[in-house]
């Protein structure tokens, strides 16, 4: 937290800044916030050593992505990266970022799928980059977890599991997920189907806004505090911190990965699985993943469908529940492996053969960083007819890096109601297709994307319409449409309404009482309405 003196020194700069305006133009360039920020810094006795130029040899280190397509396009890079320790260092460069008409990138994971934390088509712009703000503090007697942002899910799956072997956390799959993006803007998991999603566990945070103030649940208020709970952090500020609560879980879990393609009634079995996903116990979740693959028996092209599920219990309990209600897949035991919650999450990141360290290594795994991402998504609320699933597998054999998964909904999730936080995707959601396609070749960009918007396309018929509903985490500059860095409130309805549905009218609401000068902005935030 920032010394008295720094705090003296601060609320001089703001208020500096609020009676001569924000107003400085972008003719200002690096040069001058590099010289705002050293000074700034010097008066606070704050580090300079924090301040990244294309000049350092670890600039392009701390750039490197998770997917390299956004940084492939047109989109501009950063010319200056600001890696704080302290608080008043955060609040220097929103306070510089304002003087000099500069953009704002906020990092903490880096994963957005769109890039939208690390790349900007609106220059100039820097990135604040939290990667230094990442403890984590269990309270196992309470119950709760303090997380800062720069934390990733691997880190606090550690730490939980280093307290206990029955607590847990409701969030992604993916270790090196960063808390800032994944838990204000959802974040399912697979255990949500009993236990919800991260943002719903969110009991008390702590923000920076616009002005520089520091902010806790009960000072920015409840309609803040209600929005960056699945409306992102990014349109309202920088998340220092979020405290949430966990959640318990028996000692052993079992998990299965069971495949079966075309020529095993893949196509059957996906089709009744529909039936059940989000109706079965609440305790099991059968996530879906769908690739093209070679068959093992005959060698040809055809479509792995892939259960990869999880249940809060022994095998001797998943058994009879799977043989009543999906007998189809035909589980047996030999399938089922038994073990604790958090080496689960090794299985589910197809890292089991490694020690539970690997879960604090900020390293992508699994492709991940080395190669080019597109993905988009949707919510389907009646199940996918036959034909329909062929006409899918017929596109999924088109593109070898395609895959899909299905994240069954229902349980806990259909107990809270569409507005109770900006996450709406609740009651009537059976599950959410995640639609994904790889490559290593920047040549195809144009190919594969093309390949993807045909799917999505094709899909209109059979998921959720008006709005058709998307994911918030799983980012889609498709949507709407508007790579000018600046957001109209009729472009941002159409994603506003996808990604939020009613609620993106009190976000917009929030959003313009609480940054009325839209300083925190991105191609997807909320914008504020001119008053
Ligand atoms: P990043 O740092 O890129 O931030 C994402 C967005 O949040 C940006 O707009 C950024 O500006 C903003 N932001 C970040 N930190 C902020 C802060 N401190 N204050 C304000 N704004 C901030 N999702 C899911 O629900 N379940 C899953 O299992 C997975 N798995 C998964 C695997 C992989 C490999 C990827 C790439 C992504 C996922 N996701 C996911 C999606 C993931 O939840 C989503 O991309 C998150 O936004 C990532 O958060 P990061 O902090 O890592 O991203």
């Amino acid at each position: 937290m920032a010394s008295p003196h720094t705090l003296t020194f601060l609320f001089l700069i703001f208020t500096n800044l609020l009676l001569f305006g924000a107003s400085s133009s972008i003719d200002h360039g690096y040069d001058d916030f590099l010289e705002c920020l050293t000074d700034q810094f010097q008066r606070s006795n704050s580090a300079t050593d924090i301040i990244y130029t294309p000049q350092n040899a670890t600039y392009a280190s701390l750039l490197l992505s998770q997917n390299l397509r956004p940084a492939s396009s047109l989109l501009e890079r950063p010319d200056l990266i600001v890696t704080p320790f302290h608080v008043s260092e955060i609040q220097a460069a929103i306070y510089c970022s304002r003087m000099l008409g500069l953009q704002i990138r906020v990092k903490s994971g880096g994963h957005d799928y769109e890039g939208l934390s690390y790349t900007s088509a609106a220059t100039p712009f820097v990135i604040v980059d939290m990667r230094n703000f990442r403890s984590v503090t269990i309270d196992d007697k309470e119950k709760t977890a303090r997380v800062q942002v720069g934390a990733t899910l691997g880190q606090l799956y550690y730490t939980i599991s280093r307290k206990s072997r029955t607590l847990a956390f409701p969030a992604g799959v993916c270790p090196t997920v960063g808390v800032g993006g994944h838990f204000s803007g959802g974040g399912y998991g697979m255990i949500s189907r009993k236990h919800s999603i991260a943002s719903d566990h969110i009991v008390d945070a702590i923000l920076i806004n616009a002005d520089g103030k520091i902010l806790d649940r009960r000072s920015m208020g409840e309609d803040l505090f209600w929005a960056i709970r699945g409306g992102g952090g990014t349109s309202f500020g920088i998340v220092l911190e979020f405290k949430v609560t966990l959640v318990t879980v028996p000692e052993t879990v079992t998990v299965f990965n069971v495949t079966r393609t075309l020529e095993e009634n893949a196509t059957e079995i996906v089709h009744k699985w529909q039936y059940i996903a989000d109706k079965v116990d609440e305790n099991l979740l059968l996530r879906l993943f769908l690739n093209p693959a070679n068959s093992p028996t005959t060698g040809n092209r055809t479509i792995s469908a892939s259960f990869t599920s999880l249940y809060q219990g022994r095998t001797r309990d998943v058994l009879p529940i799977m043989e009543e209600h999906f007998p189809e897949l035909g589980l047996t035991e030999e399938d089922c492996i038994e073990m604790s919650w958090v080496e689960s999450l090794l299985f589910f990141a197809n890292i089991e053969n490694q020690t539970l360290d690997v879960l604090v290594d900020r390293t992508p795994q699994g492709g991940f960083g080395s190669s080019y991402f597109k993905g988009k998504s949707d919510y389907v609320s009646a199940p996918i007819p036959v034909d329909g699933l062929r006409e899918i597998w017929r596109f999924l054999l088109e593109d070898e890096g395609s895959s899909l998964q299905f994240s069954p909904y229902g349980g806990v999730l259909n107990t809270f109601s569409e507005s109770e936080t900006p996450f709406p995707h609740r009651r009537g959601n059976i599950f959410m297709i995640h639609y994904g396609v790889g490559w290593s070749n920047l040549n195809e960009s144009q190919a594969r994307i093309d390949w993807i918007r045909g799917l999505y396309s094709f899909m209109a018929r059979y998921v959720t319409q008006n709005p058709r509903a998307a994911y918030f985490n799983y980012r889609d500059l498709d949507i709407g449409r508007n790579n000018q860095g600046n957001t109209s409130y009729d472009q941002a309805s159409v994603w506003g309404l996808s990604y939020f549905k009613n609620n993106f009218r009190r976000l917009v609401r929030v959003k313009t009482k609480v940054d009325p000068s839209n300083f925190f902005r991105n191609e997807q935030s909320i914008p504020a309405l001119a008053s």
